[in-house]
């Protein structure tokens, strides 16, 4: 299991609440046993659903502060989604998945896409404003 710690703040408090919401749902999977396929999907879909709040959220942070690295960022968020998407295709078409394995996966990413990622565009969104 992963949590959010302040090492992962971004100073801003909508975005760090959505972070903590992320880790939160993520976590849901280890409560989840191999083979409870309702509740694995159910936890696919929020996390897509999620996951798809929160992108445009930063996106739409992003943009309006000029952040320069934006397409690239968008580019990542994209990974993210295209992954998932795959994920819930496999497990609607009756592939069994793994809840550890996605818990496994989204949270070594959600971990190293705030740090690497999102803390870059940190002080481009925080910078007041002239
Ligand atoms: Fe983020
Ligand atoms: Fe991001």
């Amino acid at each position: 299991m992963i949590s959010w710690k302040d090492d992962y703040s971004v100073h801003v408090k909508a975005i760090d609440g959505q972070h903590k919401k992320f880790f939160a749902l993520i976590n849901k999977l280890a409560t989840i046993k191999s083979g409870e396929r309702a509740a694995i999907g159910t936890v696919l879909d929020e996390l897509i659903d999620y996951a798809t709040y929160h992108f445009s959220a930063e996106e739409r942070l992003m943009q309006q502060h000029g952040y320069p690295r934006f397409e690239e960022h968008c580019g990542y968020h994209r990974e993210f989604m295209n992954k998932a998407l795959l994920l819930k295709n496999d497990f609607g078409r009756g592939k069994d998945i793994e809840p550890s394995e996605v818990m496994e996966w989204a949270g070594a990413w959600l971990h190293q896409h705030i740090l690497r990622r999102d803390l870059e565009y940190a002080p481009y969104v925080t910078a007041k404003k002239k």
